[in-house]
């Protein structure tokens, strides 16, 4: 018998600060129409100084739990996807885990950048059908606004803060159908953050900030986007007809619509987050699909393609029936 992972809950979490393009245009030389032209983006949310990785992650957590209506005790694996950790360690997963009162499950975090919740979902799927957990919590939290250089106008207007959850539960019925994740180290220089320890140990003058080839970065996201969609459905047998919905990371509303280009899907059939929450890295895709299923655009039974982008480069697609 198939075993398959079943989406059972999604939840977010928004801090409550928002950062307005007009507060952007006080700080560095930039303009409303500038960024809203070239990225989608109207405001982001930044964390108050007690929000955590963690701290996020539990709300998000909690609302999946609550959707599911499920006992935390029954989660017997959590995985977060994070570039912002509250700490080098113990994992954000083991602080999650202490934060919902869970003794009974394991708990470990993973670094794909923006691609982190399509890789957490991809790792899930795995564990669900080997048979190893039955209910697996996925989270991507992101606290972007601490390694943002906040004078550095070409990425100070794409980043904010926030948590998405997905619950998945082992079941007989379809849900997760295919995830494709690959990575390719050779991209280093147009996208990364240092570590503060390694940038302070080989090279004093690095700050731990992002820092990113902006125009090239784009180029390549969406040659590969075009090309994970055509695997995705190439790999499962499906038509462009056949998604419903496609719940990309929120880099740049222009990537995004070539990729529903690509796939002949109107921006009707797109989930969009970006104009009010920005880029949230590995928190996207989760933040978004928590938001199509909550407003009620995505319904039981649907076909769903996720996909994104990121560091590394990393990318990759999850593709469900929801
Ligand atoms: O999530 C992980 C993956 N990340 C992405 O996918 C991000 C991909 N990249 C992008 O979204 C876009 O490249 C950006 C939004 C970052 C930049 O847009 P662009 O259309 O690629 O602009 P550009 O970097 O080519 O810059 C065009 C001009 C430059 O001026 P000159 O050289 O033409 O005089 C920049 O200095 O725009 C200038 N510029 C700005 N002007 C006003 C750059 N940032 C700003 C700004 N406000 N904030």
């Amino acid at each position: 018998m198939t075993i398959w992972a079943n989406v059972i809950g999604t939840g977010g979490y928004l801090p409550a600060t928002i950062r307005t393009n007009q507060d952007l245009s006080e700080m560095v030389d930039t303009t409303d129409s500038w960024i809203y032209e070239r990225t989608g983006i109207k405001s982001r949310r930044i964390a108050d100084e007690h929000e955590t990785a963690s701290s996020m992650a539990e709300v998000a957590a909690r609302q999946a739990i609550e959707m599911a209506g499920i006992d935390a005790e029954q989660i017997d694996l959590i995985i977060v996807a994070t570039g912002t950790p509250d700490r080098v360690y113990p994992s954000t997963a083991c602080l999650v885990q202490e934060r919902l009162g869970i003794k009974h499950c394991v708990g470990f975090d993973i670094q794909a950048a923006c691609s982190g919740s399509v890789f957490g979902l991809s790792i899930a799927d795995q564990y669900i059908k080997t048979g190893f957990a039955k209910t697996v919590l996925v989270i991507g939290s992101e606290v972007c606004s601490r390694i943002v250089d906040w004078s550095d106008r070409s990425t100070c207007i794409l980043f904010g803060d926030g948590a998405g959850a997905v619950l998945l539960s082992a079941s007989d019925q379809p849900g997760i159908l295919a995830t494709h994740i690959h990575s390719d180290g050779g991209y280093e220089d147009l996208l990364y953050c240092p570590n503060p320890q390694a940038a302070a140990a080989h090279k004093q003058d690095e700050a731990s900030v992002i820092n990113m080839r902006g125009n090239e970065v784009f180029k390549v996201a969406v040659n590969t986007l075009g090309r994970i969609v055509d695997e995705t459905l190439e790999a499962n047998g499906l038509q462009h007809s056949d998604i419903d919905w496609l719940v990309p990371h929120q880099a740049n509303t222009r990537i995004i619509a070539a990729t529903a280009k690509k796939l002949g899907m109107s921006m009707e059939q797109v989930i969009l987050t970006l104009e009010t929450q920005g880029n949230t890295s590995s928190a996207s895709v989760l933040l978004a699909f928590n938001q199509g299923v909550r407003d009620g655009r995505i319904k039981r039974g649907q076909t769903v393609l996720m996909e994104a982008f990121g560091a590394g480069f990393t990318w990759g697609s999850a593709l469900l029936k929801f």
